[in-house]
């Protein structure tokens, strides 16, 4: 088991590259089952979930080859192809419920174990069952597994309860093949769903309003394999942001995109950081104590949830009060309690927290639970007095790529210790 040992009080300097996101290289990877034949992704990040996806893959049928050097990932997919996700593989992560669409769209079949709850909530499949049944297919929960089978899905209209991220994308990947148009609205509209959706379209799939709250599908026969770079990371691109501006440092964030942080960015300009954004690039800078700045999470275009750990981090060390509202996960809150033991103040109530800035935390053993509460326990590491000593390294394994390396060419006094 590794841990990361940290020693705060370093200011980060310098420049970082951003690659291909979790989020969406995972999704891409299950698309590339829509169609038979060679499929490349460029812009692969190097974690542990694209391992665990490639396995799955595998395991369905497909050679799989992660050339780790190159960031790409060639994915051939036979003429015919299992239909099944066993639990041992989607237990290990939870986003493997989206090869559900595909299968189902290929083969006509589908079981997939259900991935149950995980560190940060509940997380319920409902969406995607009832938007697969209104497309024609039936969907039952027997052993735990979702068992699902068609004799030919059919255009649909569908409206989801909430702009869910997973449920867009397991319904756009069913529907490509669906016959006839199906329509999505309160769809989710993350640059991921952008990206997937142009892939798609690569691979011949016609859909309009990538983007927007509704998508159109308009069915086809059949798809072809494509050769797509994956959409940066943003998450990752945003808690580099965070890392310069809680340190008192300046990184620039080369290969990103500016404008899928609006509101991050926004939110550290008004915490007194200076930012400046070109295209692909942003460089965050900061010579003062942050101030504390309340936080709503939203889906995209809002505040994401997977930077409100990183900006709790911020807000516990930054001068004043803020209040931080969590509207997507209610367990994502879990973190609090490790920060609390480097010395934060955080009051929580329900999807409430109420972060008192102090001045200095205090360095001391961790927990991680989740990715992003990795993430904020190492940036609040950064800036703990003495040595801070993060355990469950293997969750920020999971979503960042280079991450001690990058931080200690930037300044930290960083080390992770197998
Ligand atoms: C994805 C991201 C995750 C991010 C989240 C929100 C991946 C692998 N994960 O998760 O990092 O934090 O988007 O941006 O891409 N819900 C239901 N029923 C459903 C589906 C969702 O009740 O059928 C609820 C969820 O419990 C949650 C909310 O809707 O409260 C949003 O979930 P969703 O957007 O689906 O998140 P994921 O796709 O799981």
């Amino acid at each position: 088991m590794s841990v990361i040992e940290v020693t705060g009080g370093k200011p980060l300097r310098g420049e970082v590259a951003v690659v291909g996101a979790k989020n969406s290289v995972l999704k891409l990877m299950a698309a590339s089952l829509l169609a038979v034949g060679k499929t490349t992704l460029q812009n692969v990040p190097n974690i542990v979930d694209v391992v665990i996806m490639a396995e799955l893959l595998r395991r369905l049928g497909c050679s799989v080859q992660h050339d780790v050097e190159n960031r790409s990932v060639t994915i051939d997919v036979p003429d015919l192809i299992e239909h099944r996700a066993d639990y041992d593989l989607v237990r290990q992560m939870r986003a493997s419920i989206c090869v559900l669409g595909p299968l189902l769209a290929r083969t006509g079949q589908a079981e997939v174990a259900m991935p149950g709850g995980d560190a940060i909530g509940s997380r319920g499949l409902d969406f995607h069952i009832a938007g697969l049944h209104q497309l024609g297919a039936s969907v039952t929960s027997e052993h735990g597994y979702l068992v699902a089978d068609t004799k030919g899905m059919h255009g649909a209209s569908m409206t989801l309860d909430f702009p869910s991220v997973g449920a867009t994308e397991t319904l756009l990947m069913a529907a490509v093949l669906a016959r006839g148009v199906s329509v999505i609205d309160n769809a989710a509209r993350e640059p991921e769903i952008v990206d997937i959706c142009s892939m798609l379209e690569t691979m011949g799939a016609k859909i309009t309003g990538a983007g927007t709250s509704t998508l159109e599908i308009t069915g086809v026969e059949s798809l072809s394999p494509t050769t797509h770079h994956t959409v940066s990371d943003r998450i990752v691109a945003g808690t580099w942001a965070v890392a310069a501006t809680m340190t008192g440092g300046e990184i620039t964030i080369n290969d990103c995109h500016p404008e899928h942080l609006e509101i991050p960015l926004n939110k550290l300009s008004d915490m007194g950081a200076e930012v400046s954004s070109t295209q692909t690039s942003v460089k965050v800078s900061m010579n003062s104590r942050a101030k504390a700045q309340d936080i709503v999470t939203l889906p995209f275009p809002g505040f994401p949830t997977d930077l409100q750990p990183q900006f709790i981090a911020l807000n516990s060390v930054s001068d004043g009060a803020a209040m931080v509202t969590e509207n997507m996960f209610e367990a994502r809150f879990r973190f609090v309690q490790e920060l609390a033991r480097l010395g934060a103040n955080v009051k929580t109530d329900g999807h409430h927290a109420l972060v008192r800035g102090v001045e200095r935390l205090s360095g001391a053993p961790v927990e991680a639970t989740d990715i992003r509460a990795g993430a904020g326990l190492v940036l609040a590491g950064l800036v703990a007095e003495g040595k801070t000593v993060i355990h469950g390294v293997e969750h920020i394994d999971r979503g960042y790529t280079n991450f001690v390396p990058d931080l200690k060419r930037l300044g930290a006094d960083i080390e992770r210790v197998d």
